[in-house]
């Protein structure tokens, strides 16, 4: 069905591109190129899965099926009439069509997905074949139809769920990060995972999991249960087998402690079942702490917190707590590297220390910063700075 070398897009959050485009080379792809939230990039069968296994800030991986140019709705369908979707889908699997659409030729993204999906079923009707059916919720195969102007890409989407799914958020707790996100934060720390990772405020602890994760090499999503390139027609269960395994052989304990704190006791209970979800609970320890009381253990590190950032709180309150966590790490974390997300600009000036990066991220749909303060040379030095 895909020729030897195909060409994916791998869909990520803002200002993490760069950092998939190295997983992604990493993995095995090639002729990688960063986009706007998106990587692109060539690859095969087991590159492909092992990108869906390993590559902790990717959203998704969509393998192009048909690049075309379109003028109206004839062409639309017509062109994709010519993908061999037979081979794509089995006539007893449901599919679904989805689409995102910039055009002023085809207005209407849903319009254009009910093209492409008569395309696929008169595929199957022209094949003498039963037709697969539809399934909006939860479909065995997933087609993405993108249309820039008259510029269409017709995708296979190879991850199903997003892949910041990886199947540990047992227990929530309010305002949890996208661990899409939060592998992203980590890798733009330049973390040593050689030295000390904390997170004072963890609340369902995705900070913490996440770096344990990275430092002791696991596959991000190896307690994942399925994946949508399992559904197709060509899938190799051997060889997915088989790179599952070489991944698997290459884990090992962290070298540094990794450990989360958090003033509410429920979010602490979170946190323990959510790395145990992710077979992290060895690598991570959790504790009830202010951040006032919490200090690190070793003399080098990464200090990563997502404190609230005001929306229940007063905003004397909200400066105050700000204020607080300067305070801490001015006094205790000389020789750490201080990085905080957070939507609340006001609130980030009574951290009180001059912030070294300042990068752009959103949670969600929040626009946030990323701050990095860089403690290393005393907390006296860096105010003067
Ligand atoms: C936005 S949430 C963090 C979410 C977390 N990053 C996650 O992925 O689930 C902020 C957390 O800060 C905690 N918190 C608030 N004030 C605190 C304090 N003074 N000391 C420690 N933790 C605090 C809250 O209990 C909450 O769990």
């Amino acid at each position: 069905m895909l020729q030897e070398s195909f060409r994916v897009v791998a869909k990520t959050h803002h200002g993490l591109e760069e950092i998939l485009a190295h997983e992604v080379s990493m993995a095995g792809g090639f002729g990688v190129k960063p986009a706007k939230r998106a990587v692109y990039f060539s690859a095969n069968l087991e590159t492909l899965y092992r990108c869906n296994l390993v590559c902790s800030t990717a959203l998704r991986f969509l393998v192009e099926l048909k690049f075309y140019n379109a003028r109206n709705d004839d062409e639309l369908y017509n062109f994709a009439k010519r993908v061999r979707w037979t081979e794509m889908l089995d006539p007893s699997q449901t599919f679904l069509v989805s689409s995102t659409v910039y055009s002023p030729v085809f207005k209407h993204s849903h319009f254009a997905a009910l093209k492409i999906k008569d395309a696929i079923v008169d595929t199957f009707r022209d094949a003498s074949l039963p037709r697969p059916n539809v399934d909006t919720s939860n479909p065995d195969v997933v087609v993405h139809v993108h249309i820039a102007n008259q510029n269409v890409s017709i995708m296979l989407d190879s991850s199903g769920e997003s892949l910041h799914k990886r199947g540990y958020r047992i227990t929530g707790m309010p305002a949890p990060l996208n661990e899409v996100l939060a592998a992203g934060m980590i890798r733009l720390s330049n973390w040593n995972p050689e030295t000390e990772f904390i997170d004072p405020m963890c609340g369902s602890g995705t900070l913490a999991i996440e770096a344990a994760l990275l430092a002791s090499n696991t596959p991000v999503n190896y307690r994942r249960s399925s994946f949508s390139f399992q559904n197709w027609p060509n899938y190799k269960h051997a060889l997915w087998e088989q790179i599952f395994n070489k991944e698997l052989e290459k884990v090992a304990p962290p070298k540094a402690p990794i450990w989360g704190a958090d003033i509410s006791s429920r979010a602490v209970y979170a946190s323990k079942d959510n790395a145990e979800a992710a077979g992290m609970s060895e690598y991570i320890t959790f504790k009830k702490a202010d951040i006032s009381e919490t200090k690190p253990t070793q003399s080098e590190g990464v200090i990563m917190m997502n404190p609230p950032y005001g929306e229940r709180l007063q905003p004397a309150e909200i400066n105050d707590l700000y204020a607080k966590i300067g305070t801490q790490l001015k006094h205790y974390y000389s020789g750490f590297s201080a990085w905080i997300l957070s939507s609340n600009l006001n609130a980030l000036k009574f951290v009180g220390l001059r912030p070294s990066q300042r990068l752009s991220l959103f949670n969600g749909a929040l626009q946030t910063k990323f701050m990095h303060f860089s403690l290393y040379d005393g907390s006296k030095k860096t105010k003067k700075q």
